[in-house]
């Protein structure tokens, strides 16, 4: 922890938290982002990150790095106290969640992410109720992306599995037609085959049209399909890049990968 500490403590400059980044104004622009849950106790401390239109993006980091924190953030869960989010250059800092999703903006969270007393078609009617109209239309959508769905829409989402469960949370965030997508771990807890399956899903969403920002301890994986990611820790901007680069970069792979994989494997025996 102390090595990551000392990375953490030298801020990294605009140029290098842009690294690899694509021309043009983002969908998304997060700059330096100062939030928490309590006053005077910060959580993000200067966290900046874009999102450009059809990337994937991936956060990873230790945990308590601020991952689930900056996705709360971005999607008006957690008080930003200072810095600004703009979404197509409009601002949108502490928007409010439900205008958010007016506004293109989808969120699973990372746990408590479906009603487990309702079926999944009831879930799915829950993603769409500013929309109700556009139910039919969605929900033959995202059945198209996830089958099963639409063969199980009358079952109780808490008589699903782990894999199923983050289905309905991904397809819900999709039933408002968003154009950003932010996935808190959508793999944790799964096999390693479901973990493929739900990265193949994302990568689909993504051709879909979607811009996705996806935090992950899958790191490696998450790298993977991300065109570009962030290495978060206490808040802040530790490295960024293209997805691959970061994967081959040996100070991100020894303070970072090997020991994200551990965490992974220890919360898997
Ligand atoms: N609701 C909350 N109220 C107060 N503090 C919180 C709350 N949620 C998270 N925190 C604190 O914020 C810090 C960052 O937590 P966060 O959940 O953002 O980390 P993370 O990087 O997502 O970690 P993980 O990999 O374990 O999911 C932690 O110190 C945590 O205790
Ligand atoms: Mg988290």
């Amino acid at each position: 922890m102390s090595d990551i500490a000392s990375v953490a403590d030298e801020p990294l400059t605009r140029a290098q938290i842009h690294m690899g980044e694509p021309e043009g104004e983002p969908l998304l622009d997060a700059v330096d982002l100062v939030a928490g849950y309590i006053p005077g106790v910060n959580i993000l401390n200067g966290a900046s990150l874009t999102l450009h239109e059809g990337e994937i993006v991936g956060i990873i980091g230790p945990n308590g790095a601020g991952k689930s924190t900056l996705l709360k953030s971005l999607f008006g869960l957690v008080h930003i106290h200072s810095g600004k989010l703009l979404l197509k250059g409009e601002d949108i800092t502490n928007l409010r969640a439900d205008k958010l999703v007016s506004r293109g903006v989808g969120f699973v969270p990372q746990t408590e992410n479906v009603f487990p007393s309702l079926t999944i078609a009831e879930n799915l009617h829950m993603g769409a109720f500013q929309a109700p109209k556009l139910f039919n239309e969605r929900f033959d959508y995202v059945c198209s992306i996830f089958p099963k769905l639409g063969q199980r829409k009358n079952q109780l989402a808490g008589q699903l599995s782990g894999g199923e469960r983050q289905m309905v949370a991904m397809a819900r965030a999709l039933m408002m037609k968003p154009s950003v997508l932010l996935l808190d771990e959508p793999s944790a807890g799964l096999s390693p085959m479901l973990q493929d399956e739900t990265f193949i899903r994302v990568r689909q969403v993504n051709k879909a049209g979607v811009s996705v920002v996806i935090v992950e301890q899958n790191a490696r994986r998450c790298l993977q399909i991300c065109d570009r990611g962030y290495v978060l820790d206490q808040g802040r901007n530790a490295y960024s890049g293209k997805g691959r680069d970061l994967m081959n970069d040996p100070k991100v792979v020894s303070l970072y990968l090997g020991n994200l994989e551990e965490e992974v494997q220890e919360e898997g025996r």
